[in-house]
């Protein structure tokens, strides 16, 4: 079911819009949403575009209104320089999309070092910080009420799968971050809230689970299925409509399918 298919074509034209992690995966279908719709966006598509999945083809139509850049945001030079680049390219920012991130491989507890640490919370914890302190300028001059989606994780409530103990840990810094901000920030009319994907079925998954281990997360699943990134198109851009959500701030929505917690 493609649930997008729901919102007003047009919705989100004209909007200036700023998006981390966007070349494949769940920020690729939100920013190619975004694009079609007619948003100005500022996609940072990753460490160096190469795994990149976009649909359009390289100077065709769909690119005018759109802007790329690269970096690897667990560096604070680079996150800072990518929203510095953002704020060049929109000069205001009505949306921000906090979505780079990912779990930097499985590691037991007891295998735990300071180096690998530091690597997944400079990634998942600290370049949501950096980047949104950096276009927090730009986010206040937006033409109408602003919003930040963070994406955050199932695994934040859970705890995760054996391995994950850090990334789920720096995922529950992006929820604690994200209600925190909200209350800070609704006296500069900008809303924060947050997406917490389920299992879906991205590159991700290549990466860190089995075929097995999908296939009893699918069984397991009430709705009797992974998700998809389109799944979390339609939940994010709720949250960054005010025309839908303009009430709605420091709130986390769970994309998983029914996995109680
Ligand atoms: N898939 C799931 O089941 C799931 C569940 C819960 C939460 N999430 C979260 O959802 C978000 C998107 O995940 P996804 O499933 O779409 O994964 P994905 O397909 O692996 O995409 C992750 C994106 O983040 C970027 N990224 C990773 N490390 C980076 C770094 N050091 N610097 C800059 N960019 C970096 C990737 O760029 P590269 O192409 O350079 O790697 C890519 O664009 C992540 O925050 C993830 O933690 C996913």
């Amino acid at each position: 079911m493609n649930t997008t298919s729901g919102f007003r074509p047009g919705l989100f034209a004209g909007k200036h819009v700023a998006i981390t992690g966007a070349g494949r995966g769940i920020g690729a279908a939100i920013a190619e949403y975004l694009v079609r719709d007619g948003a100005t966006v500022f996609a940072h598509l990753g460490r160096d575009g190469n795994q990149s999945h976009w649909h359009f083809p390289a100077g065709g139509d769909d690119q005018k209104n759109l802007t790329t850049c690269c970096g690897d945001l667990s560096d604070e030079a680079e996150a800072k320089a990518m929203a510095e680049k953002a704020m060049d390219a929109l000069d205001h920012v009505d949306i921000l999309i906090n979505n780079a991130g990912t779990m930097l491989g499985r590691v037991p507890a007891s295998k735990m070092t300071a180096a690998h640490y530091r690597q997944v919370s400079d990634l998942n914890a600290q370049s949501v910080v950096v980047v949104t302190t950096g276009l927090l300028p730009a986010l206040q001059k937006a033409t109408s009420q602003a919003a930040i989606v963070n994406v955050t994780s199932i695994s934040a409530n859970t705890g995760g799968s054996p391995g994950s103990s850090i990334y789920s840990a720096a995922k529950g810094f992006v929820s604690t971050y994200t209600r925190s901000l909200a209350t800070e920030l609704a006296g500069d009319n900008i809303r924060v809230n947050a997406i917490s994907p389920g299992t879906i079925d991205t590159d991700f998954h290549q990466r860190y689970s089995t075929k097995e281990k999908l296939a009893r997360t699918a069984a397991n699943t009430p709705l009797g299925r992974l998700g998809t990134a389109e799944d979390c198109v339609s939940a994010c851009l709720f949250l960054a409509a005010p025309e839908m959500s303009g009430y709605i701030t420091g709130q986390i929505i769970g994309i998983n399918g029914g996995i109680a917690f």
